[in-house]
């Protein structure tokens, strides 16, 4: 039974977490792990924590037990929330996937609507960070959705379907390791998520547009929903913002996923 590909979970802690926050999370969401089976469940678990902890979240890692054999495993990995759309070392500000992969990242958050709505995020420059992660072996977590006005214009698919062009340039090979989170835009901090069969059915229509396999669900997600999202046939995991910073709650929606492999 269940989800033979297996799921993705990556909590996003955008501008949270300070570098000793960062260490007691890891503490205790280890020690969570020590007293259960999830370590050898096929369910990867991604943190992305704010740029000025990922060192320190490496490195801390190192030190931990279950932590450090899921990390080995790839079960448990490291994320960021940018990169640059240059393999130059050239834009003040950012950062290169070399920077990135020094300090133990493999996966990297792009296109996420709070850069796109906040930051002025293009198009063009998505797809230049998608082929920079790409190239580099990063595996892109692709942030895609509709606004509440969009949503209630019913243009979601309209919407979905001019993100996803960035992905024009991924070769097929790039495809089988991308991950696309259909965020809604109104969905995100707010507490009001779609039905889990309305996720199911956008997700379904992503796949078919994209060709990526894995798309996971994001917007709200607490570990009070997060089964009934990731119970749905098409729904691979989940990003959870607010609900990725404490980590008995983050370990609950982890542990929710689980009951389904
Ligand atoms: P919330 O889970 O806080 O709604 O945030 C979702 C999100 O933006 C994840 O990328």
């Amino acid at each position: 039974m269940g989800k033979q590909r297996g799921l993705v979970i990556a909590g996003n802690w955008k501008e949270n977490m300070t570098v000793e926050q960062a260490g007691q999370w890891l503490d205790e969401f280890n020690r969570l792990l020590s007293d259960s089976p999830l370590a050898e469940v096929n369910l990867r678990i991604v943190l992305c924590p704010s740029t000025t902890a990922l060192y320190v979240v490496n490195e801390h890692i190192k030190r931990l037990s279950p932590l450090k054999d899921m990390a080995e495993k790839g079960l448990f990995a490291i994320g960021s929330q940018k990169i640059s759309p240059s393999g130059q070392h050239n834009r003040t500000g950012e950062i290169g996937p070399d920077l990135l992969l020094n300090v133990g990242v493999q996966y990297v958050i792009i296109g996420h609507s709070e850069q796109r709505e906040f930051m002025g995020e293009t198009d063009q420059l998505i797809a230049e960070r998608m082929q920079i992660a790409c190239s580099h072996g990063l595996i892109p977590i692709l942030c895609v959705g509709e606004t509440a006005d969009e949503y209630d214009a019913g243009e979601t698919e309209k919407v979905l379907t001019r993100q996803l062009e960035v992905l024009r340039k991924c070769t097929d090979d790039q495809r089988k390791t991308i991950i696309i989170a259909y965020e809604p835009v109104w969905a995100i901090g707010t507490g009001r998520t779609p039905t889990p069969e309305d996720a199911n059915k956008t997700i379904r229509f992503i796949k078919d547009k994209s060709s990526i396999p894995v798309v996971i669900y994001g917007g709200s997600v607490n570990d009070e929903n997060a089964a009934d999202f990731f119970s749905q046939p098409d729904i691979d995991g989940g990003l959870p913002g607010g609900a990725s910073l404490n980590p008995n709650t983050f370990y609950r929606i982890v542990e929710s996923a689980s009951h389904l492999l």
